[in-house]
């Protein structure tokens, strides 16, 4: 057999941390006959382990204000092109009600790193939202672990914040100011204070080579991160990086099964952003290792003014719509809608102490 690998061995996530050679050639490589073996067997995996339904998590992007600078992103602070808006605590709690209504069991807030929300307003905010019986999963950014702290005590239970790049001077070229010693520090307090933890990283960005895209393999796996969302990298105009070449596809997909590979009880989601760059990237994912998607449920009026990057899907629609398209594509891959709440099982298992 020569190099050839059964991919199919349950050692696969543990040969990609440790075969340097065997990583880089395949992530070098994403259209290659041993990658797309890999990304069926990634999908096979899932299958086994996390089941063939899909979760959905509902997404309020409740601010388009953030006091950073990233090279890549469209709400970067020096981009005055953007209207920025800021949705009230009773806005926020009323879009977290409808997707209640809508089915949604986990609502996922976030914004920029925007500090007119204090630490206070935020856990005011989950409480209420703890009240409709939902889950709750928060995406604001850095802050200090005091707030982190106070808002697992209001009942969040769930934490996303990628690392970006695992590349430690890629991160402080794209983060002004900012190191991925302290971003790796506040993931590490957010597993201490017992939230689900999601990381991740975007693919295809300028200056990322295949090794940056292994470290950012193993950096996940090293975390043990509860969740890790990948998606390309998508130019966008008004930004430094806005003439550069996005990700692709196939490279997304190939990271989304190297991830599965590695934590076979992941929550993985197909992104928006794969959704973006092709119309069926989503299901791409979804038959690649990923088992949860984020439909927008920010109210229509703000969702153009949130551009991370450019052509973003989903501008014109009502939340009901994305609610049933979603459905409508889930079941056309053969899969289902989960109706649990969607927790990692290991961190279930800790919990209950097991
Ligand atoms: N292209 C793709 N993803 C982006 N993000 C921010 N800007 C872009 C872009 N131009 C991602 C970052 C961030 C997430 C919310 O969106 O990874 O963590
Ligand atoms: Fe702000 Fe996040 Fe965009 Fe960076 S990626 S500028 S932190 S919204
Ligand atoms: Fe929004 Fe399809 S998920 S329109």
């Amino acid at each position: 057999m020569g190099g050839n690998v059964n991919v199919n061995e349950t050692n696969a996530g543990q040969r990609i941390i440790n075969d340097r050679e065997f990583a880089l050639r395949l992530i070098a490589d994403p259209t290659s006959a041993e990658a797309r073996q890999v990304v069926e067997a990634a999908d096979g995996l899932r299958s086994e382990t996390v089941g063939d339904s899909i979760h959905l998590r509902g997404l309020i992007e409740f601010s388009n204000y953030c006091r950073n600078n990233c090279l890549y992103c469209g709400l970067r602070r020096e981009n005055g092109k953007v209207s920025r808006y800021r949705m009230t605590p009773a806005e926020i709690i009323a879009a977290a009600e409808n997707g209640a209504e809508l089915g949604y069991k986990t609502v996922v807030l976030q914004s920029g790193e925007d500090p007119a929300y204090s630490g206070d307003t935020i856990a005011e905010i989950v409480r209420e939202i703890k009240k409709l019986g939902l889950v709750v999963t928060l995406s604001v950014g850095q802050r200090i672990p005091q707030d982190y702290e106070l808002w697992r005590s209001a009942g969040a239970e769930r934490y996303l914040m990628r690392h970006e790049t695992a590349d430690p001077l890629l991160y402080e070229r794209l983060h002004p100011g900012q190191s991925l010693v302290k971003r790796v520090a506040l993931l590490k307090i957010l597993k201490e204070l017992d939230y689900q933890v999601g990381t991740g990283f975007m693919v295809g960005l300028p200056g990322q080579t295949a090794e940056t895209l292994w470290y950012d393999l193993k950096l996940a796996g090293e975390l043990q991160a509860e969740m890790v969302g990948i998606g390309p990298f998508i130019p966008h105009p008004e930004t430094p990086l806005g003439q550069e070449p996005g990700g692709t596809l196939e490279q997304a997909c190939l990271m989304v099964a190297l991830t599965r590979l590695i934590l076979p009880q992941a929550l993985i989601p197909a992104t928006t952003a794969l959704g973006s760059i092709n119309p069926l990237g989503r299901e791409a994912a979804l038959r690649a290792g990923a088992n949860v998607v984020m439909p927008n449920l920010t109210p229509k009026k703000y969702r153009p003014e949130y551009e991370i990057y450019p052509n973003k899907i989903c501008l014109g629609e009502e939340a009901a719509e994305c609610r049933g398209c979603i459905t409508r594509r889930i079941e056309s891959l053969g899969r289902t809608v989960a109706c649990d709440p969607g927790h990692n099982s290991i961190w279930l298992g800790r919990r209950s102490g097991s």
